[in-house]
């Protein structure tokens, strides 16, 4: 990929000539460019240690690029601080691959965390949460303490907590990994749900069977490199 086009209103995510070096010598990205309009559903793929995970960490500000530029909503990410940068965190929603839960507090107290920081009344909090575990499976596992479930219940709950505030920007990494079949439909019925609401979406993956066939742009990295594995069929 080598878009260089400024940001417009239009467009949510622009990233330009990234790389990113971890220290001491690991290269996991070289000259990534990329835009992405809003609205778009993405998928991206490649082998594992590709820099996949690292492209998400750097949209979400969790990774500072080397160099380059990487712009939300128009917005230099690595340049915000103080409130703009706590309002932007806010539109973004992360699931992480290693889930990053708080392995000691229930499922629905990691997912009514991330409601709070958004002011939401608990009345408000309660419902959605019982409303995003039934849509995930998860009904029975409210009470749960997040440290005893399977890996494949932690990754439903990392996901419920991602999209909790229906962000406008939800980067998933590798959600089905280690869903079976009838739980990775429910998965991608709720990430697809998002996007019909308008949300923008990059979703990680090696699991072939969620984007082969699929209508939706597909990037693929490789060693640190960005390139079109299909186009699809947005305008
Ligand atoms: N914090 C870190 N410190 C040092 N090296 C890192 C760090 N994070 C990632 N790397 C290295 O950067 C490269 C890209 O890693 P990344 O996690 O982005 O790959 P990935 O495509 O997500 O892989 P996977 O499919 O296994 O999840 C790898 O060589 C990895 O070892
Ligand atoms: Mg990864």
């Amino acid at each position: 990929m080598t878009e260089t086009m400024p940001a417009t209103p239009e467009t949510m995510i622009d990233m330009i000539k990234v790389s990113k070096r971890y220290p001491p010598n690991v290269t996991a990205l070289t000259d990534v460019s990329l835009s992405v309009p809003k609205g778009e559903l993405l998928f991206l793929t490649g082998m594992s240690g590709a820099g996949k995970t690292t492209l998400l960490k750097l949209i979400a500000n969790m990774e500072r690029p080397t160099s380059g530029l990487v712009e939300v909503s128009g917005r230099n990410i690595h340049k915000l601080k103080g409130k703009k940068l706590a309002l932007q965190r806010r539109k973004i929603g992360m699931a992480y691959q290693d889930f990053k839960l708080l392995t000691e507090q229930t499922v629905a107290q990691n997912i009514a965390i991330a409601m709070e920081v958004a002011y939401r009344s608990p009345q408000n909090i309660r419902v959605a949460v019982r409303d995003l575990l039934g849509q995930l499976d998860l009904s029975d596992k409210h009470n749960s303490l997040t440290g005893d479930l399977s890996r494949g219940e932690q990754q439903r709950v990392a996901l419920a907590r991602a999209v909790a505030n229906d962000p406008e920007l939800l980067l998933i990494d590798e959600p089905t990994g280690n869903l079976d079949t009838t739980t990775t439909v429910r998965v991608m019925d709720l990430l697809r749900r998002h996007h019909l609401a308008g949300a923008t979406l990059i979703i990680a993956t090696h699991d072939q069977s969620i984007y082969q066939g699929s209508q939706h742009r597909t990037l693929e990295m490789t060693k640190g490199h960005l390139s079109i594995l299909h186009e699809g069929a947005r305008a």
